[in-house]
């Protein structure tokens, strides 16, 4: 299964093309808008979550509320593009016209200069306009898909807030249900509500001075049975492949499996998780400090990942860069921006690991009809119960 992505900020749409998805798995346009609307929702959200909303139009792959083996095709139609066709339509401009809202003053924390550099755009907005977050709308979908299968094999997936500036959330002992209701609940997507409040005002103080503010987002997997991805090439490890999703998200710097880093500071009594068995559950772990991975493989336990996003490079407060035209000194202009996208940040991290887990899921299994998909899944659950 894989998925491509299309479509510039103040562009028409934004559309993804995922292949690989069986034939005959139900799925409708609200498995959808339900995902894309959790994306748009939390606390320091800035104007253009309020401009847009977002819905998706399926425009292949899907009949009758099945999906039919053939590529599935989403868009997301930018309601905002009629104020923008003069400045990001695909006609070209006459001769007599000046291209419009030209960007030559590159803002740090962001993929303009860089972009401008590697492709050779004068005009930075050639880069902005695909760098921006925008894009993680068209990877909500794909993984919403993604999600829609999993949940159909009994696995569950939710992401929220761990950490807002500091702030960090309590650890409660919740199950993912309730994980998944309490974070939508919460308009920073936390689970403790007094941390939350304090997110909350941290996020307006930020906003209030100019500033913006990142944190930790976690996400769990519930339901996955043991041996899902593998140990014998470096690129079939699981852990490795959903490490590599979270951290392409636009502004996420750092992964984090279980314990993570905690890790390098314990001895190894206190990080490995002994094995037990028993009739029900069969194979289990006593903890899960290792966050649900060994060997680039699922052990049946939780999958738990954080993912560490920095502050929203574009600031009121201006920080210092040069105009790439007159190579003079500017303080770096201000675009429409949130001062803290760490809720928002979590439903977009949810849906990546979604993807890479139904991946896995499909890579293992007989994959071309979702019926025979799911009988083999029940049948190995029950062989790993009583391997
Ligand atoms: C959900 C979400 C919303 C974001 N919103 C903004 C924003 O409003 N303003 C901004 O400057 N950056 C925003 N970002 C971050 C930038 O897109 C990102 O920092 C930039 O593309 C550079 O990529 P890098 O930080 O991964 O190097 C957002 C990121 C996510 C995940």
């Amino acid at each position: 299964m894989r998925y491509l992505t299309a479509g510039e900020s103040h562009g028409k749409q934004q559309t993804t093309i995922i292949e690989g998805i069986p034939a005959r798995m139900p799925i409708t346009q609200d498995d959808i808008n339900e995902s894309l609307l959790r994306r748009q929702k939390g606390h320091g959200r800035g104007k253009r979550m309020q401009i847009e909303k977002d819905l998706v139009d399926i425009v292949g792959g899907v009949r009758h509320g099945y999906t039919l083996g053939s590529p599935i095709a989403l868009v997301v139609h930018n309601d905002d593009f009629k104020h923008w066709i003069d400045v990001m339509g695909e006609d070209p401009i006459a001769e007599d016209q000046d291209i419009r809202r030209v960007v030559t003053r590159p803002r740090p924390g962001h993929a303009d200069l860089n972009g401008a550099i590697k492709y050779g755009h004068r005009d930075m907005r050639n880069i902005l306009e695909r760098s921006s977050a925008r894009e993680t709308t068209a990877r909500v979908a794909a993984g919403a898909v993604a999600k829609t299968l999993l949940k159909q094999l009994d696995i569950e997936i939710v992401g929220y807030v761990k950490e807002i500036a500091g702030i960090k959330a309590e650890e409660k002992d919740l199950s993912i249900a309730e994980k998944a209701r309490i974070s939508e609940e919460s308009p920073v997507r936390c689970l403790d509500e007094v941390a939350g409040q304090q997110m909350m005002d941290a996020i307006d103080k930020a906003k209030k001075d100019g500033d913006s503010i990142g944190g930790v987002c976690e996400v769990v997997v519930e339901g996955m049975p043991a041996g899902i991805g593998s140990y014998v090439h470096y690129d079939r490890k699981l852990d490795g492949r959903i490490a590599g999703a979270v951290q392409s998200i636009n502004a996420f710097k750092g992964v984090e499996f279980g314990i993570g880093f905690e890790a390098a500071r314990k001895n190894g009594s206190e990080v490995h998780d002994e094995i037990l068995w028993s009739e029900e559950r069969g194979y289990y772990r006593r903890t899960n400090r290792l966050g649900g991975f060994e060997g680039g493989m699922t052990s049946g336990m939780p999958i738990v990942v954080k993912g560490v996003m920095k502050p929203i490079p574009t600031l009121y407060k201006p920080l210092q860069s040069v105009d790439i035209e007159t190579k003079e000194p500017f303080n770096a202009s201000i675009e429409r921006s949130d001062s803290c996208a760490v809720p928002a940040a979590a439903v977009v991290m949810e849906h990546v690991v979604a993807f890479e887990v139904a991946k896995a899921i499909l890579e293992q299994f007989p994959h071309d009809q979702f019926p025979k998909l799911k009988e083999a899944v029940d049948q190995y659950r029950e062989e790993v119960r009583n391997f």
